[in-house]
């Protein structure tokens, strides 16, 4: 039985198989493709976005669609992004290699492509003879044309073969675009009725400014929709069911609870501690039973806390002492208040240095706005962070 593998998973896309809940923001995104439509699907790191658009894409794709989804984070220049959305349009025609090239050249005319067929890796790669450009907003143009030619793309097919461009990560393009990118994409966008678009976003503050402020050209372009955490009744079933596959028990509801709420109900960090459980349990001796309990959630945090010490350390000895104490009093606030006058004392620095503190921590994704009850109270994008923070300060006493 020790031969078991560890049911829970983090760190890549979750397909259909293993999504626990999702299925309204699933069936959006395939709704927005098909009918051609427009969806900003925003939410902070490590929710889910990128499982959703995978587990839409591959249902939406069985049943016929064209899919084209790439992700804005790695690339260093929209270019890149444009020669990866025209190679995926290029795998997706069918007939003939020349077939297909003639048909590149025609919809994607003003990029002056270059499409070649690469034998022994078995896909399609493209150069554009295009001037690279490190001028923005002729770097969006590339876009844009490139945008036009998946529409004219689109027109071709049958009703029947919906198509649709999935930008994850999309405020890397917007980084990468300058301001006037949004302007140029939206008129290319609303023009286009035959691709269906969904954006997924991360940096919930730009993407938010993007679409709901009523000056900036994103607003209303299409439906914006903010992912929330997974209900709790559902991941909790979810772990048991898992638990159960292999063997182990969760009798203590409170256990099993305290895996969500110790991972603050992000996702990632409710399968990593779940996951560290399982070791824990597997790691009981056969003969006694396996059993979920409070201490072994809690053995089990500690041990999935000190994998990542030497990322933490590295992380925490980069910030300043103002940032260092401004974590501490966003763990002591539970993120609330932090710029009242008492707060800011106990920092021991000036409310504005306070402040500049605050937005650093966010842009290095350390902190992350969690808006509800018509405040935004920050939390830690990665809840480990903050319970290492903890750990530290009690000296890493393991039986904490
Ligand atoms: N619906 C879900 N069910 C189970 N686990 C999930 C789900 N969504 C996310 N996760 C967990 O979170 C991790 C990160 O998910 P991912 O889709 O990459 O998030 P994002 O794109 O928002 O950063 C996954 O590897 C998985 O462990
Ligand atoms: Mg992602």
């Amino acid at each position: 039985m020790d031969s078991l593998r560890n049911p829970f998973r983090f760190g890549g896309e979750i397909g259909a198989k293993g999504l626990v809940d999702r299925d309204d923001e699933t069936a959006q995104v395939e709704r927005t493709i098909r009918d051609g439509g427009k969806l900003f699907l925003i939410g902070p790191r490590r929710f889910g976005k990128s499982s959703i658009l995978r587990t839409a894409s591959e249902r939406i794709s069985t049943k016929g669609a064209i899919i084209l989804r790439v992700d804005a984070d790695p690339i260093s220049s929209i270019d890149m992004l444009v020669e990866e959305i025209v190679a995926l349009s290029a795998s997706h025609l069918k007939g003939k290699a020349q077939q297909v090239i003639d048909l590149m050249r025609k919809y994607f005319a003003s990029l002056s492509l270059e499409v070649k067929f690469d034998v022994t890796a078995q896909r399609w790669s493209v150069t554009s003879n295009i001037q690279r450009t490190s001028e923005p907003s002729a770097a969006v143009q590339h876009l844009v044309d490139a945008l036009d030619g998946i529409e004219k793309l689109a027109l071709a097919q049958p009703a029947s073969r919906p198509v649709g461009l999935i930008i994850d990560e999309f405020q890397r393009v917007i980084e990468l675009g300058g301001e006037r990118a949004e302007a140029q994409l939206r008129s290319a966008v609303q023009q286009h009725s035959r691709v269906g678009y969904v954006f997924a976003g991360s940096n919930t503050r730009l993407l938010s400014a993007m679409t709901s402020n009523n000056d900036r050209p994103f607003y209303r372009l299409g439906t914006v929709r903010v992912l929330g955490p997974i209900p709790r009744s559902d991941f909790a079933a979810f772990i048991i069911k898992s638990l159960r596959a292999s063997g182990f028990r969760a009798p203590d509801p409170a256990a099993v609870d305290a895996i969500l709420a110790l991972s603050e109900d992000v996702p990632y960090n409710v399968q990593s501690l779940a996951n560290s459980c399982w070791e824990e349990l597997i790691s009981i001796s056969a003969d006694e039973e396996r059993i979920l309990t409070l201490e072994i959630v809690r053995r089990a945090l500690v041990r999935a806390v000190m994998e990542l010490d030497p990322i933490y350390t590295s992380a925490w000895t980069k910030l300043t002492p103002v940032q260092q104490n401004t974590l501490r009093a966003v763990i002591r606030q539970g993120g609330k208040r932090l710029s009242t006058a008492p707060v800011v004392r106990t920092i021991g620095a000036s409310s504005s240095t306070v402040h500049r503190a605050l937005g650093a921590l966010h842009d290095q994704n350390i902190l992350r706005d969690d808006p509800s009850e018509g405040k935004v109270q920050m939390r830690f994008d990665d809840p480990f962070f903050a319970h290492w923070i903890r750990l530290r300060a009690m000296g890493f006493d393991r039986t904490g």
